[in-house]
């Protein structure tokens, strides 16, 4: 039975798989942290295109995933539809920022986008913001060292060194009036309750999780290949709760060098996943 594969520069697309994981109980996952690509923020839109284009070839080869997920939003903005071009049969669901939610939501007119430094500058962002959040002020927020700080010390970091992590960036999308602060880099949901915590409670944290869920679901369902949650899944064990050793725990890939071990270790553990272990087929 194949699984779905869900893949980032990093940790990044790990709560997006917790996610589909609480939906889908009885499904099997792969996750892929790119770390040979990892930051892809600050790369050139091309060049993140390439990498993941390779990337999904490598994947596809070595596991034939039923779908693949592209927790990413900046190689979702950069890669999607090529990829979608280069594997016609394969269902891929990409992340696109929350911008629709967050405008209908918001009172006082003014969102903030937190994102990696490429994706606030992306052409894809401009287009979301001219169709679903017409008339209203988007202030855009790079926060590329957030993205370092995920990858490097959000499992291990304490809640004074989160807070200070965070405060700068929403500081300023709180006092320039934003009522909606959408995570457009999947690395920040790591991050919500602290983002969430230094806003205060008239602003909302929005994120995509929700949506990319229900698409996973919709695709996996249309093609009949949607395996339901249900006591089985407890029953054997699949979940969290002490489950069985990879594969059923879920395979935790790695591509690259130089991973931040402690940390890796500590997340495969808190979502459940075997590993983290290197992606073969080089
Ligand atoms: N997690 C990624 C995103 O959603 C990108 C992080 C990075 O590699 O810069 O955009």
């Amino acid at each position: 039975m194949s699984s779905i594969a869900i893949l980032d520069s990093g940790v990044g697309g790990l709560p997006y798989l917790s996610s589909a994981r609480a939906s889908m109980p009885r499904e099997s996952f792969i996750y892929v942290a790119d770390r040979a690509g990892f930051p892809y923020g600050t790369k050139p839109r091309d060049e993140v295109k390439d990498i993941v284009l390779r990337l999904v070839a490598r994947l596809v080869r070595s596991y034939g995933p039923k779908a693949l997920v592209i927790a990413c939003n900046t190689a979702s903005q950069a890669a999607l539809d090529a990829a979608r071009k280069a594997n016609p049969g394969l269902p891929i669901i990409g992340t696109v920022p929350a911008v629709k939610p967050a405008a209908e939501r918001s009172r006082s007119g003014v969102i903030g986008v937190l994102a990696t430094a490429g994706a606030v500058e992306d052409p894809y962002l401009d287009s979301l913001v001219a169709r679903f959040a017409k008339g209203l002020s988007v202030i855009r927020e790079g926060a590329q060292e957030l993205v370092s700080f995920v990858e490097r010390r959000a499992a291990v970091a304490g809640p004074a060194e989160r807070r200070d992590a965070v405060e700068p960036y929403v500081r300023r999308l709180v006092d320039a009036g934003a009522d909606q602060i959408v995570l457009a880099c999947t690395h920040f949901l790591h991050l919500r309750e602290d983002i969430a915590a230094a806003a205060g409670p008239s602003v909302e944290v929005v994120d995509s999780r929700a949506g990319v869920v229900k698409r996973l679901r919709q695709v996996l369902s249309e093609r009949g290949q949607l395996i339901d949650g249900g006591p089985v899944a407890r029953e054997r064990g699949l979940l969290f709760d002490g489950g069985p050793a990879a594969p059923e725990r879920g395979l935790f890939l790695l591509t690259g060098a130089g991973v931040p071990e402690a940390e890796y270790r500590a997340l495969a553990d808190s979502f459940g996943l075997g590993g983290p272990e290197p992606m073969p087929g080089l």
